[in-house]
């Protein structure tokens, strides 16, 4: 089958796409990668290259040994990526260490994997043991709003899952696990994907300082709608901020058990604290 006709390429494509018109990608900001499935790799083996070198991927990832990712490419643009997707993605594949990838398809005018492969794996990684497979998708978005809030709220987990969870009601369901907050580090390399890989552990969404979010999920949608509802809690947060410096009324922490056992949800007790 052609691969640009599979169900998870055309679905990666849309979700790129999807986040360039939320205004998350400016020029090649961001990245996205999905781990196949294993019938997937079978269905598309006979339309791969097989004469792509080995290279390093930076960091080491034994579990993912043997894997098929589709990444976006580095300093690829999300605008074009539903204009000319074999131009800005690409399948790689991890050799039986876990160390070194090599390209199957895409990027035919030249190209490597975006500069974050060490995030975007180590967070693979992690996330096919705890979740025992289910999560095949990460995304890296500039998202706006999330980006503002790490300038104004302390650099803390319980603070950011608190406040992103009393700016709109639905937001302690779509992300009950909370969210972690990596302090500024320099991107692109190994120290930063530790970094987020170990909040990956206990959280789905990860705030990088002054620079984005990283989010891991099952599929497209969920991937994508857990981005998009933490932006935009950040959204209202921050319009909140901006009309006066403090709240009249708010959720409350009582508020939020009560959404929890409604629907049968279980909120860590740390991030109910008394204000
Ligand atoms: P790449 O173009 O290498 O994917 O980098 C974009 C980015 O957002 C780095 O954090
Ligand atoms: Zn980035």
């Amino acid at each position: 089958m052609n691969i640009l006709n599979t169900r998870f390429v055309r679905g990666f494509v849309k979700m790129a796409d999807d986040g360039f018109q939320q205004g998350w990608h400016e020029r090649n900001g961001g990245n996205l990668s999905y781990r196949l499935k294993e019938e997937e790799v079978q269905h598309i083996l006979p339309r791969l290259m097989d004469h792509g070198t080995w290279q390093p991927i930076g960091t080491s990832v034994p579990g993912l040994a043997g894997e098929y990712f589709l990444v976006t490419g580095s300093g690829k643009y999300f605008r074009n990526v539903i204009v000319d997707p074999e131009a800005c993605i690409a399948i790689i594949e991890l050799d039986d260490k876990g160390e070194n990838y090599r390209i199957r398809w895409g990027l035919v005018e030249g190209g490597k994997p975006t500069s974050e492969l060490p995030a975007h794996l180590m967070n693979h990684e992690v996330k096919k043991r705890v979740t025992d497979g289910k999560h095949r998708v990460i995304y890296h978005a500039h998202t706006t709003n999330v980006i503002a809030l790490t300038f104004i709220l302390p650099l803390k987990d319980e603070i950011f899952t608190r406040e992103l969870w009393e700016s709109a009601t639905e937001c302690p369901v779509v992300f009950p696990g909370g969210v972690g907050v990596v302090p500024w580090m320099v991107p692109g390399g190994r120290d930063i994907a530790v970094a987020t890989s170990a909040l990956m552990e206990k959280y789905d969404a990860a705030i990088w300082a002054h620079h984005g979010m990283f989010c891991s999920g099952e599929d497209f949608d969920l991937t994508f709608g857990l981005m998009h509802t933490i932006e935009k809690s950040a959204e209202i947060l921050l319009k909140v901020y901006s009309v006066r410096p403090d709240k009249l009324q708010t959720i409350t922490a009582e508020n939020l058990r009560a959404v929890a056992s409604s629907f049968n949800v279980t909120l860590p007790e740390r991030f109910l604290y008394e204000k």
